[in-house]
C-alpha cells in the first residue's frame, strides 16, 4: 500500500472514507442491487467507486475519468487485486463528458457525486441530457449539488472551483429534458451537498 496523497484530489483526505460509504448507501437506498449497471461519471480516485465494485456483479461498475493517473491509483490502492480481476470494472478516460453514445442506453444508475458542483450551468444540463440518454426505462439519474440562493452563470468545467443551483434551476432542467419523478433529497451528505434522484419514465 504507497501512499495515500492521491486522496487529496477528490475531497477532504479525512473524509475520504466516509464520503466513500456514504455514496453507497444513498446509491443502495435510490434501489441500487447488485444485478444492476452503473456509471459512475468521474469517479476518480474510486472513492466511491471501491464500494460498488465490491457490491456489483462482474462488468456491472463503469467509470469515467480523464485523470487515468488518478483512477490508477485508485485501482492499485483501493482494491484488491482478486477484487479488479473478479469484477472486471469497465474505465474509460475521455474528458468531455461524452458518454451516452459510446456507452449505449444500459444504465439502471448514473452517478454524478460532487460533478454538478464543479460544472458551469450549461455543462450541467448536457450532463443531465446524457444520462437521460444512457439509461434504461426506470433508470436513475443520482446527482449531488450545491444548493445556493442563487443560479452559477458560469460555463464548462470549473476544475476545483465550486457552482451552486438553485433547487427550482434543477428541478426544471431535469424535468424539461424529460426525467420524471425528481425529488430532492438530504441524506445528510458530509460536506453539505444536496442529493437529487429523476428517473427515466
Ligand atoms: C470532486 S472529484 C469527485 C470524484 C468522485 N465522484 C468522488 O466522489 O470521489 C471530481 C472528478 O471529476 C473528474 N473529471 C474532470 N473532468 C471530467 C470529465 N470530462 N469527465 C469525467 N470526469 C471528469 C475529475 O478528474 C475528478 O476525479
Amino acid at each position: 500500500m504507497g501512499s495515500k496523497l492521491y486522496r487529496a484530489k477528490v475531497g477532504p483526505p479525512e473524509l475520504f472514507d466516509v464520503i466513500g460509504a456514504h455514496q453507497f448507501c444513498v446509491m443502495i437506498r435510490m434501489g441500487l442491487r447488485e444485478h444492476h449497471k452503473m456509471l459512475d461519471l468521474g469517479c476518480g480516485c474510486l472513492r466511491g467507486g471501491k464500494f460498488f465494485i465490491n457490491y456489483l456483479k462482474p462488468r456491472g461498475y463503469v467509470g469515467i475519468d480523464p485523470d487515468i493517473d488518478l483512477v490508477w491509483e485508485g485501482v492499485r490502492n483501493e482494491l484488491t487485486e482478486s477484487v479488479f480481476r473478479n469484477k472486471s470494472p469497465i474505465l474509460n478516460y475521455w474528458d468531455d463528458f461524452v458518454f451516452a453514445e459510446r456507452l449505449g442506453k444500459e444504465f439502471d444508475f448514473v452517478l454524478a457525486q460532487s460533478i454538478l458542483t464543479h460544472t458551469g450551468h450549461d455543462l450541467a444540463k448536457s450532463i443531465m441530457q446524457e444520462a437521460f440518454d444512457a439509461l434504461k426505462p426506470g433508470g436513475k439519474f443520482v446527482a449531488t449539488y450545491f444548493d445556493g440562493v442563487a443560479d452559477s452563470n458560469l460555463t464548462g468545467w470549473l476544475g476545483n472551483d465550486i457552482a451552486s443551483y438553485t433547487t427550482p434551476f434543477m428541478r426544471k432542467a431535469l424535468t424539461d429534458i424529460g426525467f420524471v419523478g425528481v425529488a430532492r433529497r438530504g441524506l445528510g451528505h458530509p460536506v453539505g451537498q444536496t442529493w437529487i434522484e429523476a428517473t427515466v419514465p
